[in-house]
């Protein structure tokens, strides 16, 4: 079956409309196939050309091939129409505003005291000491009787000490880390330089100076030829690295039962005296009772309270900061670069 010229002017007009009709890049896929494809009547008045006698087969092709490249042509067209179209209106759909704010990831933090307590470890280490560690939950002896501490002193007395059940297991919550300079001794032959920062309970309310948790940080060395000046020498350079270098301190006599002679040690610091902790000559006693032999070997110690020294520092007024765990104040001490 042939096709006439007014078929196909027929067939071109319903190519065109469709083209244009389609409204998206889908729909056009579908018109190509149907006004251009195969089965298409374009393509069908092609087929047939061979079938027709050669001079009209020239005269008819040029009219088809006319024709088809009208059709493509205007599928080109429309194609490019539809791609621009689609073009600028993902720019719009997938906009992204560099301007809106960020939703903020929030980072954890280390909590100031545990800043305060590595970069005394820091400080120490490189001065050849030893980070010491003891158990919070210490036997009564360690805590108390080996120190020299005898049991009707006052401070094992059940307002300050909290005694853990059942009674005669003898076990507290040490009341401070002294207990840890015992443990050593025990377990070490001198020389012994360490440090032992920890957690501390003694039976007090908190309120904007005291907490019944706190946290100290116990110095001992022992060594031959030891003398209270080292111990001076030592609290000085410890104290100006924690307040600065124009730091000043004192020592003030004082007993501690551990210790012999004992002084309290204050640093000068924004225009006061600030008490800052304890210290002294290890008592020949407390040396004995860990076997250490007292005609070669001396030493000193010392332990202070880290939230002072953490309050004193940085100017914090209310213990309840310190304890009660407010991100916006553990924040403002940064990441633990310290
Ligand atoms: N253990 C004492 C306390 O908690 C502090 C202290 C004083 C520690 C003198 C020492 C020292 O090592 O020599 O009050």
């Amino acid at each position: 079956m042939s096709i006439s010229a007014a078929d196909l002017k027929q067939a071109v007009a319903n190519a065109l409309a469709a083209i244009s009709a389609a409204s998206d890049l889908d729909l056009i896929k579908s018109v190509k196939i149907e006004h251009l494809g195969d089965k298409s009547p374009l393509s069908k008045a092609s087929q047939n050309l061979g079938k027709l006698e050669p001079a009209e087969r020239a005269e008819f092709g040029k009219i088809v091939g006319t024709a088809k490249s009208e059709v493509a042509s205007a599928f080109d067209l429309r194609v490019a129409e539809l791609e621009s179209e689609r073009d600028a209106r993902v720019l719009i759909e997938e906009r992204v505003d560099v301007t809106l704010p960020s939703s903020k990831i929030h980072k954890g933090g280390l909590h100031p005291l545990t800043i305060l307590t590595n970069e005394i470890s820091d400080l120490f280490l490189g001065l050849g000491y030893r980070v010491a560690e003891g158990p919070e939950l210490e036997s009564e002896w360690l805590n108390f009787d080996a120190l020299n501490i005898p049991a009707d002193h006052p401070a094992r007395t059940m307002q300050d000490t909290f005694f853990v059940e059942p009674l005669d297991a003898r076990l507290v919550l040490r009341t401070h880390t002294s207990p840890v300079q015992i443990r050593t001794m025990l377990e070490n032959e001198p020389p012994i330089y360490i440090i032992c920062p920890g957690r501390t309970y003694r039976a007090d309310e908190l309120d904007a100076t005291h907490t019944p948790v706190f946290s100290q940080v116990e110095g001992l060395v022992i060594d031959r030829g030891i003398t209270m000046a080292d111990l001076k020498g030592t609290l000085d350079y410890f104290a100006k690295a924690m307040f600065g270098p124009d730091v000043k301190t004192r020592l003030r006599p004082s007993f501690f039962p551990f210790t012999e002679p004992s002084a309290e040690v204050d640093f000068f610091f924004n225009g006061r005296w600030v008490e800052w902790g304890g210290c002294g000559m290890v008592n020949p006693k407390v040396l004995e009772v860990c076997g250490i032999d007292t005609k070669e070997f001396s030493g000193f110690a010392f332990g202070m309270g880290l939230e002072r020294t953490l309050m004193v520092r940085h100017g914090i007024t209310d213990m309840h900061d310190i304890v009660e765990g407010d991100i916006r104040f553990t924040q403002s001490f940064g990441l633990g670069n310290r």
